[in-house]
């Protein structure tokens, strides 16, 4: 079992080598998808009129404020435009992609954060309404493997459904690491549009569990997501993480073949 997730960053740059690979792994192998998608839900939320926030944790993680208006938006995007247009190029050359969220079969659910810790723009930390957002609690596989074990590839979408059945924006990367943990994938890959993580301008090519929770403060936004996603991860069980780019020729070769990008094991 292999885990793939798309970032929103580079769905408009993916190499088209790509849908070749894909097509061949899903004869031989099962392969989850994940997407990301961040970029397309700011602009259309500007295009809705709907000015987009964003928030940083004490840790340093970057994440979206989502009060409803921004949930239903990012739930119409997320499910609706990106999933539909990744989908449709798979099944245009033959691969059995199927579309789902987070909310399907409760393939995700998420304990809703009614209060965030969050550092105001004097690095002061304050404590504010949490929206819509929620930190993964249980991945139900089962639809999941039924799609997979028919030779379906699911292409998912980070929504999850809270205790009280409300629709919450769980990141990308965060909601690929514990797909790929609760199915036990070997192998989770996350495809951005950089080649790996940078430190001092060097691409760092392999990092341990325990180096990348150690680098975590020094990495800049959107990284750090995809550092600490892959960190949970390989706690949750998943042997190899890889973050690579996709816009290189056949890039998932490339990443399973530590070519250019960052491995993260233990
Ligand atoms: N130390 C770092 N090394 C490499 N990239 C970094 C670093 N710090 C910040 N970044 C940024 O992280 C970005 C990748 O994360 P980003 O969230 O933008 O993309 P994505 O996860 O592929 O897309 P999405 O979030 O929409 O799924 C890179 O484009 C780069 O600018
Ligand atoms: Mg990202």
């Amino acid at each position: 079992m292999i885990v793939i997730k798309f970032g929103g960053s580079v769905l408009n740059a993916l190499h088209p080598s790509i849908i070749e690979e894909i097509h061949q792994i899903s004869l031989n192998e099962k392969m989850v998808l994940v997407h990301g998608g961040g970029n397309e839900v700011t602009s259309m939320a500007t295009r809705l009129g709907k000015e987009q926030k964003f928030i940083v944790s004490p840790s340093g993680i970057r994440s979206r404020y989502t009060d409803k208006e921004t949930a239903e938006i990012y739930t119409m995007v997320m499910s609706g435009k990106i999933n539909k247009i990744i989908v449709r190029m798979l099944v245009e050359v033959g691969i059995r992609a199927v579309g789902i969220s987070g909310i399907d079969n409760n393939t995700l659910r998420a304990k809703r954060k009614t209060k965030l810790t969050i550092l105001n723009e004097k690095g002061r930390k304050m404590i504010i309404e949490g929206g819509y957002t929620g930190k993964i609690s249980s991945v139900d596989t089962s639809l999941l493997n039924t799609l997979t074990d028919g030779r379906y590839v699911p292409v998912v979408s980070p929504i999850a459904l809270s205790e009280n059945y409300e629709f919450l924006n769980v990141d990308g990367d965060r909601a690929a690491a514990y797909i790929a943990g609760n199915l036990k994938a070997d192998k989770a890959i996350f495809l951005t549009n950089v080649n790996g993580l940078q430190l001092d301008d060097k691409l760092i090519e392999k990092l341990t569990c325990n180096q990348a929770k150690e680098y975590l403060p020094k990495i800049g936004f959107g990284m750090e997501k995809k550092i600490l996603a892959s960190t949970e991860a390989l706690m949750l069980g998943v042997k190899e993480v890889i973050i690579s780019s996709g816009k290189v020729s056949n890039p998932i070769a490339c990443a399973m073949n530590h070519v250019n990008c960052t491995v993260i094991s233990n």
